[in-house]
């Protein structure tokens, strides 16, 4: 079920606004939103309503927010699918995999196509996205943590690609990210085993940017975000776009996009 409300800070006419809808709370202050997982009793296990909820937070988020931070509440960041997907039960109101193994294509691709629009926008260059991951980031909440920019974790973290041992492949956006941070050997090696990285390995690879101690997290990302808050916006976007855009661009074609947003920032700046 779907609940709204806002609070007024003290004094202040600004407001934050924090909306709760399945399970997936966000709390918009001024440049910041906060996406917090919010089932910790069943440790953010996800579902195809998790995943509708993200992707409405991204349809609906505010314009003037630069910086999204996804986080899960208790001591773990994402276990994953809800394992009541693999029961012939399912999920109350969601279905199951044996009932989505009855759809066809054309429907099942539909169902995925939005299941993956919950994690595709965190990539736009408007934004930047922040995942502050604590103890399992399992599968779905792999993926999850893959689509963010950045990457701040606890030095409890542990990421499971999960799907292969399960029969599954990984697809909720993040193979792409994975090769691209790790390259394609380490994801490799990575899926295929469904092993465990820990904080220490996750740091070599690339995974992630800071490995701070758990208590520290929720510091280590306020401290990111001001440092993200302090560069100018539209330069922060332009620039965020001509890095999405480099591996698959030549050097020549890269040059070009850099004249081009240059220019666009020089006139923007100086006229
Ligand atoms: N789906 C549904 N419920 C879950 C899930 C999940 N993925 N993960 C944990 N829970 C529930 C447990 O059933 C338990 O519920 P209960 O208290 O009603 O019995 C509760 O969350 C706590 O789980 P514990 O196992 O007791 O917690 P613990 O901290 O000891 O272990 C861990 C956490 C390692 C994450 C473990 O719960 C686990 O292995 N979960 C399953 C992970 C998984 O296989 N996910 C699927 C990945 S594939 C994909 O995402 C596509």
């Amino acid at each position: 079920m779907a609940g709204a409300q806002a609070r007024q800070r003290g004094g202040n006419a600004d407001e934050v606004s924090v909306t709760t809808e399945h399970g997936v709370r966000i709390e918009v202050d001024g440049e910041i939103a906060t996406i917090t997982l919010d089932r910790p009793e069943k440790r953010n296990a996800q579902t195809f309503a998790t995943w509708s909820a993200l992707a409405r937070i991204g349809e609906s988020l505010p314009e003037q927010v630069r910086v999204v931070v996804v986080k899960g509440e208790g001591p773990s960041f994402s276990a994953g699918i809800d394992l009541r997907m693999f029961t012939p039960e399912g999920v109350p109101g969601q279905g199951s995999f044996s009932s989505a193994a009855k759809s066809d294509d054309v429907t099942f691709e539909q169902r995925m196509r939005q299941a993956q629009a919950g994690f595709l926008w965190l990539r736009r260059p408007e934004i930047v996205s922040i995942a502050a991951v604590q103890g399992h980031a399992i599968g779905a909440g792999f993926q999850l943590a893959l689509s963010c920019d950045l990457r701040i974790v606890a030095d409890d973290v542990s990421f499971c690609m999960k799907e292969p041992a399960l029969g599954l492949v990984p697809d909720l956006t993040g193979t792409k990210p994975l090769v691209e941070l790790v390259g394609l050997a380490k994801a490799i090696d990575i899926c295929l085993t469904a092993r465990t990285v820990h904080a220490d390995e996750a740091m070599r690879i690339g995974l992630a940017e800071k490995v701070v101690a758990g208590g520290d997290l929720d510091q280590a990302v306020r401290d990111k975000v001001a440092q993200l808050l302090a560069v100018n916006r539209d330069a922060a976007i332009a620039t965020k776009r001509l890095l999405q855009g480099a591996q698959g661009r030549s050097l020549e074609e890269q040059c070009a996009a850099e004249r081009l947003e240059q220019a666009a920032r020089i006139k923007s700046l100086f006229t």
